[in-house]
């Protein structure tokens, strides 16, 4: 095992969600911060999506406080030209009697991954090819997406997307369940790539929520490297699939994306109703990552007890295991048991 910094460090070699396709319009570029390195996004006039490194090789001017023509950026400071592909294209200063090869100097060029549509950016690091694709919903576009930022680090964020005990304390809101009441959990656990599952259920108890799209729902919810949940709610005649992906913006804020797909044909125009759940729902962990923040950096020893904290578990000692396959250039081995979890909610 490394050292506590190494342990909380961002992890690399990974696929992270940048942003929703519907955001980045055909001819533009907008500026982006992940894992703490600045990152131009752009989309080209033929409509295929990149990623540079938001930074002139030149002198250090972003690149998107220039000019963009649909194929290639020009630096708001000395016009170097640059391609989608992060190639230098023109250097207008040079004369023509000039000999220097400009094609040889280029921007880092990140991975960038469009499917479902939601971008993903591939971060790098040691490993030249990505041991994990980004995850496929095939149920079409978007129907809601919502993103907040919490000051707070990624691991922070992501143990908190998995407590399943936080809910009647945090999300105590008379719409999702009656107040005070707590029931015995037991779900079964197992492994998936790089992650775990809770396993597809019939739903016990059922909050009119779920209720309202059909009969007989039952439910999965998976976890998957580096800090994507989604949730599945399937009822006889519809699903509904919650996407919620955790991008580090720097050491000490992470931005929470969630995503909503559904085949549910009534609940698309009631989407502006939904949307201030959906936010209330997501700034009800924001405000208490707040708090947390204001306490955690005087606890020495954090607690991890009992069932209710295995999955924050299972997600350290997946990460850990994705670092050291990486870095020792051998396939992942899933520390994930299968397992019944039990606790109250
Ligand atoms: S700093 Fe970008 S062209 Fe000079
Ligand atoms: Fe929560």
């Amino acid at each position: 095992m490394g050292s506590a910094a190494e342990a909380e460090a961002l992890l690399r070699d990974v696929w992270y969600y940048a942003l929703p396709s519907a955001q980045l319009p055909t001819g533009t570029v907008q500026r982006h911060v992940f894992l703490g390195e600045p990152v131009l996004v752009g989309r080209d006039r033929h409509g295929l999506a990149f990623a540079l490194r938001d930074v002139c090789p030149h002198r250090g001017v972003p690149l998107s406080c220039g000019r963009f023509d649909g194929e290639a950026i020009a630096c708001a400071y000395h016009g170097w030209r640059f391609d989608a592909q992060g190639v230098c294209q023109e250097i207008p200063a040079l004369t023509a009697e000039a000999v220097l090869d400009v094609s040889k100097i280029r921007v880092l060029r990140y991975p960038l991954h469009e499917q479902d549509g939601n971008l993903w950016l591939y971060m790098p690091g040691r490993s030249s090819e990505p041991l994990l694709a980004p995850p496929q919903t095939d149920l079409g576009a978007p129907r809601l997406y919502e993103r907040m930022v919490f000051p707070c680090p990624m691991d922070q964020a992501v143990i908190g997307l998995m407590d399943p005990a936080h809910g009647p304390f945090v999300h105590r809101v008379w719409w999702w369940r009656s107040p005070g009441q707590l029931n015995e959990k037991a779900k079964d656990f197992g492994p998936i790539p790089y992650g775990f599952t809770m396993i597809r259920h019939r739903l016990q108890r059922v909050s009119w929520g779920y209720r309202l799209l059909g009969r007989h729902p039952e439910v999965e919810i998976t976890f998957q490297l580096p800090g994507l949940r989604i949730e599945t709610v399937f009822t006889e005649a519809h699903r509904l699939v919650n996407l919620t992906a955790l991008t580090p913006i720097s050491p000490t804020a992470t931005a929470i994306h969630t995503v909503f797909y559904w085949t549910v044909p009534w609940l698309s125009p009631v989407v502006p109703l939904l949307r201030p759940f959906v936010r209330e729902f997501l700034d009800q962990d924001r405000r208490l990552a707040v708090q947390q923040q204001q306490g955690l950096p005087f606890l020495t020893h954090p607690m991890l007890l009992d069932d209710a904290d295995t999955q924050a578990r299972w997600y350290l000692q997946l990460k850990g295991e994705y670092r050291r396959a990486v870095h020792e250039n051998r396939p992942f081995v899933n520390p994930v048991p299968v397992k019944t979890l039990r606790w109250r909610s």
